[in-house]
């Protein structure tokens, strides 16, 4: 069967990675988390102290950014892809709220998106990818067979993201999440360069009142449908 690209994109926590990953591994394909990208040059900019007074210092960034260096390696103990930032495991810190407070302007940024999105397009060159974001399906894989966008309630995906957090010991409050994922989703949206936008292709799907395992079963149908054509 020929491979195709896979694009799910949508609104911030509304479990578009852990469908990507199911659905990758079910059938056979790499799954390639883009988020984590922008996270990880995030942490970049906290670790430098690129940010003063809350703004970050593009000039900077720009000069540094060559010096930035991501990859996945595969966790055996998880089977699943850590994030690497110039060679250290970075996976847990990315996922921080102190990371997701300072994401989006981040990724706001035309040079960051540039050099991101030209990875992203790399990792995705030989097909047999599911690869979510915000921008995948508009403007990194404009011509991706399968389209998919994502959307849940903002309470639904707070719920569900401090559930996350409190698991892994991360003490955070509901309306701290709340306003993280609905101001994120503000300025992804309104950003110039790659907003977080439907694509006109793309089927959407609001998983608020779906069970993980009913969302996974709705997408691989789609996928299969997809895929024979
Ligand atoms: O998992 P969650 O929905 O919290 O977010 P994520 O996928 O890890 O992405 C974190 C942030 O990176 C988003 O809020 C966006 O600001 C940015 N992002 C982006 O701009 N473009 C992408 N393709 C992926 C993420």
């Amino acid at each position: 069967m020929k491979k195709i690209v896979i694009a799910i994109d949508g609104h911030s926590s509304c479990g578009k990675s852990t469908m990507a990953k199911e659905l990758a591994k079910q059938i056979g394909y790499t799954y390639i988390d883009s988020g984590a990208m922008y996270r990880a040059v995030t942490l970049f900019c906290l670790q430098k102290g690129f940010f003063v007074n809350d703004s970050l210092n593009l000039e900077t960034l720009k000069r540094e950014i060559v010096n930035i260096s991501i990859t996945f390696v595969n966790n055996p103990l998880t089977g699943k892809a850590d994030t690497y930032l110039n060679g250290q495991n970075v996976e847990k810190e990315i996922r921080s709220m102190a990371v997701a407070e300072k994401v989006s302007p981040v990724a706001a940024v035309g040079f960051v998106r540039e050099a991101l999105v030209r990875q992203q397009q790399a990792l995705g060159a030989e097909k047999g990818i599911v690869m979510d974001g915000r921008d995948i399906g508009t403007v990194v894989f404009p011509n991706a067979e399968l389209k998919i966008f994502v959307t849940a309630s903002p309470e639904i995906r707070a719920q569900r993201r401090l559930a996350e957090l409190t698991a892994k010991g991360e003490p955070a409050t509901f309306e701290a999440v709340l306003h993280n994922l609905t101001e994120r989703d503000r300025i992804d949206s309104t950003r110039k360069d790659g907003p977080l936008k439907q694509a006109v292709d793309a089927i959407v799907l609001d998983n608020s009142n779906l069970t993980i395992a009913e969302q996974n079963r709705q997408l691989l149908a789609v996928f299969n449908e997809t895929s024979q054509c």
